[in-house]
């Protein structure tokens, strides 16, 4: 579908999501799915478990994170059971600002990000919809309109518990537009959106001199103080600070910490009361959820200070600790590389997983049980299966210390080192040596990293590399072994075809020439030396192969490469003897022969086919490979 289509799709599902009515219709609409009227904090928990919930091995997975956050699992699962679930059924955590706190580049902000793009998903579809008094500059919940009094009753005929008064503002259009004829008063549905300010908030702190507290909670409009002749007038009030228009939905407190502390005030009261003091008026109602975040460092200096006791106590503070899954953390890079202007760059396969390895590393702890280093650990937490070691163990680790993941390098710093190594190599390409290279050379860089801590930091960068080696040379046998069939087939009958005429006192021709030549005691001996046949034992073995090959065709079956144990082995081994040869000479200076050249072209073919690489990479991998070969 073309986009001006998709654009026009969306202008007519607007127009069919729009609803308006009297507030006696919507009554009605309420009756029908009390849902409607629930709570801000219900309406997020609703939306996160709509997107679905799966157990696996005892941890609950929230698909609405799923593609965007990795690894963070567990801490997701316990800001929703212990903050958003309680908060939904009215429990008193509601009343409290959440604290995100965690280290920094740790998902944060896109944590906060995502649940306001889910809400204003979430707010077009049936169960998430939001009604409001038509006109409000704070999209006032309509059952506000029912006086005091009356809520008991109310209850007892819906069910739903209203909290909260009429706004100073709807209190005087109620009189003076509807005669206070509640029932006629107009309510819409609305649609969250931070770009319109509706339902969403987001609140900066700036300088502290010049911050002014109209940002929370609006502002008089002096142009219109003549016109309704008083300051009070609330008509005369703007009503448009990022409190006001956050009303219903969830208000972003960036850098809440770091707040003056007669704003964070206003906080107190509304999380505290569900209410906020804005000009001259009563107070007024608001149902939002206020999400902070924050580092570490910087909460302990506001719990330090006395003066914040009152507020401290009013946040619920939940941990977002950094990913501790090496898999996950690739994940992060791919998906932080794909955002970025390096999309079109050719990342060698297993150059991110090194500089996760390398980063997860980096923010374990230092385990405490018997015979499992650090290396061991990444690998078990990663999910990986070690001989002697299960989910019980893993547990245990993790419980060693319940805070780990607070530290270590975080991923912003891994993303600008790769894209400083990509800038200085000047070919859109990159491998996991350059990875580690660029993360080396930033370590000295990092300002806040200890010279203890870099020290270490250092020895993982050789402990990544390590894992590198092995699977680099892994890879490069896997790609031989990709036309290893056919070779070992060919190198087979030509053993075979030498074996006989040996046995059988024959010369053999040259396929090409037509030539009478002896047997290739060359080519027999570098086969069979691989299985250690000595030079005495040579005749024996080779009289046996034939008549196992004699006996073979007896009955009429094809003698091939399985077909005897032992010469399979040697078969193996000289064709992995061969790729040694191979690779190393391409690393050395002298130009390889024909035959040489044609097997690497095979592999650099099949790395690029089969496994991920381009030309520049496939050749970079084999180089080296030729080189660990050589030491
Ligand atoms: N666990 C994770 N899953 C997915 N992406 C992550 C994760 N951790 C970090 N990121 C990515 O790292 C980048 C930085 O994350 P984000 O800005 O959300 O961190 P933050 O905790 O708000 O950091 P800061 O304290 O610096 O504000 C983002 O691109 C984010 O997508
Ligand atoms: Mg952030």
């Amino acid at each position: 579908m073309s986009i001006l289509n998709k654009i026009k799709n969306y202008r007519e599902e607007e127009n069919r999501l729009k609803w308006e009515g009297s507030f006696a219709d919507y009554l009605e609409i309420i009756k029908e799915r009390p849902e409607v009227a629930q709570t801000a904090h219900s309406r997020v928990y609703n939306m996160l478990k709509s997107a679905g919930v799966e157990e696996r091995d005892g941890q609950k997975m929230y698909h609405f994170f799923g593609e965007e956050i990795f690894g963070l699992e567990a801490a997701l699962e316990r800001l929703i059971e212990e903050y958003f679930h309680p908060a939904a059924k009215r429990l008193d955590v509601r009343k409290r600002i959440l604290l995100l706190m965690g280290p920094v580049s740790g998902g944060k902000s896109t944590i906060v990000t995502l649940l306001k793009r889910g809400l204003e998903r979430y707010t077009r579809t049936d169960s998430g919809a939001v009604y409001a008094i038509k006109g409000c500059p704070m999209h006032e919940d309509p059952l506000h309109l029912i006086p005091h009094h009356l809520r008991d009753s109310f209850y007892e005929e819906y069910g739903i518990r209203i909290e909260g008064s009429l706004s100073p503002l709807n209190t005087m259009r109620l009189e003076e537009e509807y005669g206070g004829r509640i029932e006629e008063m107009r309510v819409e549905r609305i649609f969250f959106s931070e770009d319109r300010r509706v339902g969403i908030g987001t609140f900066t702190p700036s300088d502290p001199k010049s911050q002014d507290i109209a940002d929370l909670t609006g502002s008089i409009d002096f142009s219109t103080i003549a016109q309704y002749g008083s300051e009070s007038d609330p008509r005369a009030y703007r009503f448009d600070g990022e409190l006001n228009k956050a009303n219903r939905g969830m208000m972003e407190f960036q850098e809440m910490l770091k707040l003056d502390e007669k704003f964070l005030w206003h906080l107190l009261s509304l999380t505290q009361e569900g209410n906020f003091k804005a000009g001259r008026f009563a107070l007024i109602s608001a149902d939002e959820l206020i999400v902070a975040h924050t580092n570490e460092t910087e909460y302990r200096t506001f719990i330090a200070n006395k003066k914040n006791e009152a507020l401290h106590s009013r946040i619920i503070v939940m941990p977002i600790p950094y990913n501790l899954k090496a898999s996950q953390e690739e994940r992060i890079y791919e998906k932080m590389i794909q955002d970025s202007d390096m999309a079109h760059v050719h990342i060698a396969p297993h150059a991110l997983k090194v500089a996760a390895i390398f980063s997860v590393l980096t923010r374990l702890e230092i385990p405490k049980k018997q015979g499992v280093d650090v290396v061991k650990k990444m690998r078990l937490y990663n999910g990986e299966s070690i001989e002697g070691y299960n989910e019980v163990d893993i547990e245990e680790l993790k419980k060693e210390y319940p805070n780990e993941g607070m530290q270590g390098i975080d991923p912003r710093y891994v993303i600008n080192r790769i894209s400083s190594a990509i800038i200085r190599k000047e070919v859109p390409s990159i491998n996991a040596l350059d990875v580690l290279r660029a993360l080396k050379d930033g370590l000295d860089q990092h300002a806040s990293i200890s010279e203890e801590d870099r020290k270490k930091f250092m020895n993982y960068i050789a402990v990544a590399r390590r894992e590198y080696d092995e699977i680099a040379k892994k890879e490069v046998q896997k790609a031989f072994v990709y036309s290893y069939e056919e070779s070992a087939k060919t190198l087979l009958n030509n053993y075979l075809d030498n074996v006989e005429a040996f046995c059988n006192k024959n010369k053999l021709r040259d396929p090409l020439t037509g030539e009478e030549m002896n047997p290739d005691e060359k080519l027999m001996r570098s086969i069979e030396e691989q299985i250690g046949v000595s030079e005495n034992a040579k005749k024996a073995f080779r009289e046996e192969i034939l008549i196992r090959l004699s006996a073979f065709a007896r009955k009429g079956k094809r003698f091939d490469y399985h077909s005897h144990d032992r010469l399979r082995e040697a078969i193996q081994k000289k064709l992995f003897a061969d790729l040694k040869d191979v690779v190393k000479i391409t690393t050395s200076s002298q130009t390889p022969d024909e035959a040489q050249l044609k097997k690497i072209n095979e592999v650099v073919a099949t790395l690029v086919d089969e496994h991920g690489y381009n030309t520049t990479s496939a050749n970079e991998l084999l180089r080296y490979v030729g080189s660990l070969l050589n030491r």
